[in-house]
C-alpha cells in the first residue's frame, strides 16, 4: 500500500503502527523525504514526489492494493489526479483524510476544498472510505465513535491516535468500510 503525504501528523502515527506488520508492504510517498517524522522506516520504499504531478502520482500508484491519501493544500486538484491515476493502473482501494463540517451550509471558505475533493472521490467508481474528523488533540488514547453520512456529525475533537487506529484497521479491512464516509469523533467530546 501507499500512503501520499506521508510526513503529515496523523500519517506519522499510521507508519508507526503499520512498521511493526510484515504482512503490509508500505510505500511512503511525499516531497521532501527529510520530512519524514518518523524513526524506523527502514523497511519502507520511500518515493519522493508531488500530488499535483499526474505521471509521479501515477508511477507510484500502479501495483499498489491500497492507496491512503494524507493530504492538504489543493485538495481538489490532487483528488482529481488520485482517481485519474488509480483509474488508469487498475488501483480500487482508496482512503481520503477530509474534515468535519463539510456538509454545512453555509460551508465555511476553509473546507471548500475538503467538500470538493470528497465529491470528486464520491463520484469515482473507486472503493473509497472518506473520513471527516473532528478536531486534533495529542492525547495518548484511543477512543472514537463514527457517524455516516447523511447524520448528524458528533464531537468536537479525536486524538491523533484514535484516527490512525480506525485507519489502520480499514487498511486491515478495507472490504467493511467500503464507499463509506464516515465522521469520526471521541464520543462525548
Ligand atoms: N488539524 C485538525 O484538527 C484537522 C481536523 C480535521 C481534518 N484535518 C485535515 O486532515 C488532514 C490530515 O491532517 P494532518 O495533520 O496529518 O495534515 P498535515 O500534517 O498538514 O499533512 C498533510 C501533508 O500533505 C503533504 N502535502 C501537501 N501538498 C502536497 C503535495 N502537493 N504533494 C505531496 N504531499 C503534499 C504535506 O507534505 P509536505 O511535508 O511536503 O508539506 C503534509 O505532510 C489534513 O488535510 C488536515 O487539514 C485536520
Amino acid at each position: 500500500m501507499i500512503i501520499l503525504g506521508a510526513s503529515g501528523n496523523i500519517a506519522k502515527h499510521v507508519i508507526d503502527i503499520l512498521v511493526n506488520k510484515d504482512e503490509i508492504n508500505l510505500t511512503l510517498f511525499l516531497r521532501n523525504a527529510r520530512r519524514l517524522a518518523n524513526h524506523d522506516v527502514s523497511k519502507c520504499r520511500i518515493i519522493e514526489g508531488n500530488a499535483l504531478n499526474f505521471d509521479q502520482l501515477k508511477e507510484a500508484i500502479n501495483g499498489q492494493d491500497i492507496v491512503y491519501a494524507n493530504l492538504a493544500g489543493d485538495l481538489e486538484a490532487m483528488a482529481k489526479n488520485i482517481v485519474k491515476a488509480m483509474d488508469e493502473t487498475g488501483v480500487k482501494k482508496i482512503i481520503f483524510i477530509s474534515s468535519i463540517g463539510i456538509y454545512d451550509t453555509p460551508l465555511r471558505p476553509v473546507l471548500i476544498p475538503y467538500r470538493k475533493a470528497a465529491d470528486v472521490i464520491e463520484a469515482s467508481d473507486l472503493e473509497y472510505t472518506i473520513l471527516r474528523p473532528t478536531w486534533f488533540i495529542s492525547a495518548n488514547e484511543v477512543d472514537y465513535e463514527t457517524t455516516r453520512k447523511g447524520e448528524p456529525e458528533k464531537g468536537s475533537v479525536i486524538s491523533q491516535k484514535s484516527l490512525a487506529t480506525l485507519i489502520t484497521r480499514i487498511i486491515e479491512s478495507p472490504e467493511k468500510y467500503t464507499r463509506e464516509n464516515l465522521g469520526v469523533n471521541k464520543p462525548n467530546s
